[in-house]
């Protein structure tokens, strides 16, 4: 494992981050068509005023990759899972390398999908935040309580638990190169978003905690974003809260016009 960043840079200053997570939508044609749907709508100022990633599917990255690069548009090619080893027999799944080599910068790791549809333990999710960050990719590692687990009172600690296993032990160069997504689970694809003082509490308790958990001054530059219902009518309210450093959008990220939006609106 090497504590060297490679790509992306860590930010100096926490550079607002705007992730598009397609999950299973999308063929390699229909990919096509949004990303040119989506740079149609979009300007170089809209797109310097933050950092953008689109997450598609394994069998679109290549397509992807091939219109970003040759059409020089300024979205960093993201993927949504990779499995912890390097290589070797793993039928169905794609190494960390794989990855890297089609020069994607950031891996979604732990999505409460995969925890709970596809039984991701946290021990596999810490084993694949390494494994990111070890082929020189920045993992975007997702937490996030239940209802039933905000109604009991129990959502910062089921957080803070979460955080502290996939964490725990990296040096603090090493966390400085991870992005947390705080996605609360009752607001992914419901349309109820958390209000943007429940995103801003949990964002600024998780960067505590990780001062907590790897030492003081590391959460000051990691990048904490929200997930859970964004659209372009809630992005820019969510993006202005002081920990808030950016969205990870799934439904509104599948239209080249609505995510152009919440991209315009998230740069504001
Ligand atoms: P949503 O999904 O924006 O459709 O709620 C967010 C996510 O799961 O990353």
């Amino acid at each position: 494992m090497t504590d060297e960043p490679l790509t992306p840079i860590p930010p100096a200053i926490r550079r607002r981050l705007i992730c598009g997570n397609w999950k299973m939508n999308h063929t390699h044609f229909e990919a096509v068509q949004m990303i040119h749907h989506f740079s149609a709508s979009i300007t170089e100022e809209d797109l310097a005023a933050v950092e953008v990633s689109i997450h598609p599917p394994f069998t679109d990255l290549r397509s992807v990759q091939t219109v970003l690069e040759s059409e020089k548009i300024s979205v960093v090619l993201g993927a949504q899972h990779c499995y912890f080893e390097p290589k070797g027999a793993f039928t169905g799944e794609i190494s960390p390398n794989m990855l890297a080599k089609l020069h994607v910068g950031y891996v979604i790791v732990g999505h409460s999908e995969r925890r709970l549809i596809l039984g991701q333990s946290d021990e596999v999710v810490a084993k694949t935040l390494r494994a990111v960050l070890a082929a020189g990719m920045s993992p975007i590692l997702c937490v996030g309580e239940s209802k039933d687990v905000r109604d009991s009172g129990g959502a910062q600690s089921h957080v803070m638990a979460q955080l502290r296993s996939a964490l725990q032990g990296l040096s603090p160069a090493l966390v400085q190169r991870c992005v947390v997504a705080y996605e609360p689970i009752w607001a992914i694809g419901t349309g109820v978003n958390a209000s943007t003082m429940d995103a801003q509490e949990m964002c600024q308790v998780i960067r505590e905690e990780i001062e907590t958990i790897v030492g003081p001054g590391v959460g000051s530059g990691v990048r904490i974003l929200y997930g859970g219902s964004v659209t372009p009518d809630n992005a820019r309210s969510l993006c202005r809260q002081k920990d808030v450093d950016g969205l990870l959008v799934g439904g509104a990220s599948l239209d080249g016009d609505s995510f152009a939006k919440v991209v315009k609106a998230a740069g504001r």
